[in-house]
């Protein structure tokens, strides 16, 4: 079973046939919201929207334990996640599209494993490949597909936000390496890794990173999102089910 998990931009999957919203409790608290169990090209799916229905939970707040479990606990065994992000790689603009294949977590004070300290067996999972090739194949493939052009890899900062980062802080930012900055990416991904689920990141840039561009960073969030989402919506439409 295959969830798609939405970020900003895609906090509804208009098209996707719900057959059922699933409220879940887990061990590690509530989740974001419920598990909207649907269908698409005729075949099992499950969407859930990461800062919950309405979009009112902010990335450092998100219960990503809870969530994750709770699509593990139905299942689920590959992840796609979308994630609007700024761009800082120069193929990066606002409504550019990537499926990162590395990422740094900037993010802290986030409860971030399930190996949490007794009686939790202690597991260091490897972590060299923190998105799933197979699942980032199928990405790329259905973009080639759509004639979609879009970056094949790149590093996904994840900071801990809400506010967006200083010149500066991009400045760091790039010179660490990152292409791309987004505020969801961690735990999540670890934690996908720590149950064993596929997973993988189709990020679509909805500004340029702060002191990137003279233009006011929400102008651009504001123009670029609904053009990027789209795009992420037709890759999807060819990628699934994987
Ligand atoms: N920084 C961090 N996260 C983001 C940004 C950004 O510029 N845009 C969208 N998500």
């Amino acid at each position: 079973m295959i969830a798609v998990i939405g970020g900003t931009g895609m906090n509804q999957w208009p098209g996707l046939l719900i057959d059922e919203s699933r409220g879940i409790d887990t061990p590690y608290g509530t989740p974001s919201g419920p598990l909207h169990l649907g269908r698409w090209n005729d075949q099992p799916l499950i969407f859930f929207a990461r800062h919950g229905e309405g979009h009112k939970i902010p990335p450092h707040a998100i219960n990503y334990r809870a969530n994750l479990w709770a699509l593990y606990s139905v299942g689920v065994r590959s992840v796609i996640s979308i994630s609007a992000v700024g761009g800082i790689h120069e193929s990066m603009g606002p409504a550019q599209l990537a499926v990162p294949d590395d990422l740094i977590d900037y993010s802290w004070g986030r409860k971030h494993s399930y190996s949490d300290g007794p009686p939790d067996a202690l597991k260091h999972v490897e972590f060299s490949d923190p998105y799933t090739p197979r699942l980032r194949a199928i990405l790329l493939r259905a973009a080639a597909d759509a004639g979609i052009e879009l970056m094949d890899g790149g590093v996904m900062a994840v900071t801990q936000g809400p506010r967006l980062e200083t010149p500066a802080e991009v400045r760091r930012l790039r010179r660490d390496g990152c292409d791309m900055i987004g505020m969801t990416g961690m735990p999540e991904a670890g934690l996908a890794r720590e149950l064993g689920l596929e997973y993988a990141s189709l990020a679509v840039s909805v500004n340029w990173a702060a002191g990137l561009d003279e233009g006011e960073i929400h102008a651009q969030i504001e123009q670029s999102v609904t053009h990027g989402m789209a795009r992420v919506r037709q890759i999807l439409a060819l990628a699934l089910p994987v």
